[in-house]
């Protein structure tokens, strides 16, 4: 079944786009990737199963990344070794906060020194569940939105 994304930039800016097969992915990453620089959050919202870990994984390759990404929803947090020329990213930290229910619980992360290292992104699955930790930052955020 196909999903229709729509992507919120940093400024406001939207844009919604089909993404008809798993595959697919990539016409989403082509439309965020002169966006992403270090410190750049990009949260995915969705149903379960709308395609929110294979986004991760389609960005992750575009980011040189040859790591196979599996979900962490059991691990909360993944940091996947990438190897972006452009922009020069060396980590995609993969988040899925689905089972944290306040942002506290972030706090053992050090998501906020991890992603502002100057080397990092951050990837978040399940942004809803700690909506004051992705105010706080919303000039870095990227927001992407599955309808299945
Ligand atoms: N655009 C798409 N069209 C059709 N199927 C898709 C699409 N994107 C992903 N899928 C398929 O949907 C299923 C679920 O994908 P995925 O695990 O990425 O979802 P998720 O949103 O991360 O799920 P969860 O909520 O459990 O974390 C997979 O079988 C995947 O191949
Ligand atoms: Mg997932």
């Amino acid at each position: 079944m196909s999903r229709l994304v729509t992507i919120v930039f940093p400024n406001g800016k939207k844009k919604t786009q089909k993404v008809p097969q798993a595959e697919a992915w990539n016409a989403i990453i082509d439309l965020i990737y002169p966006e992403i620089k270090p410190g750049s959050i990009v949260t995915l919202s969705g149903p379960l199963g709308a395609g929110k870990t294979t986004c991760v994984q389609h960005l992750a390759k575009t980011l040189g990344g040859k790591k196979l990404i599996q979900s962490p929803t059991f691990a909360l947090m993944r940091v996947i070794p990438v190897a972006d020329n452009r922009h020069g990213i060396k980590r995609l930290i993969h988040v899925d906060a689905y089972r944290i229910e306040h942002d506290e619980e972030l706090r053992v992360l050090d998501l906020d020194e991890e992603v502002t290292d100057g080397k990092s992104i951050c990837v978040l699955e399940w942004p809803e569940n700690v909506q004051s930790w992705i105010q706080k930052n919303q000039t870095r955020c990227i927001a992407i939105y599955i309808k299945v």
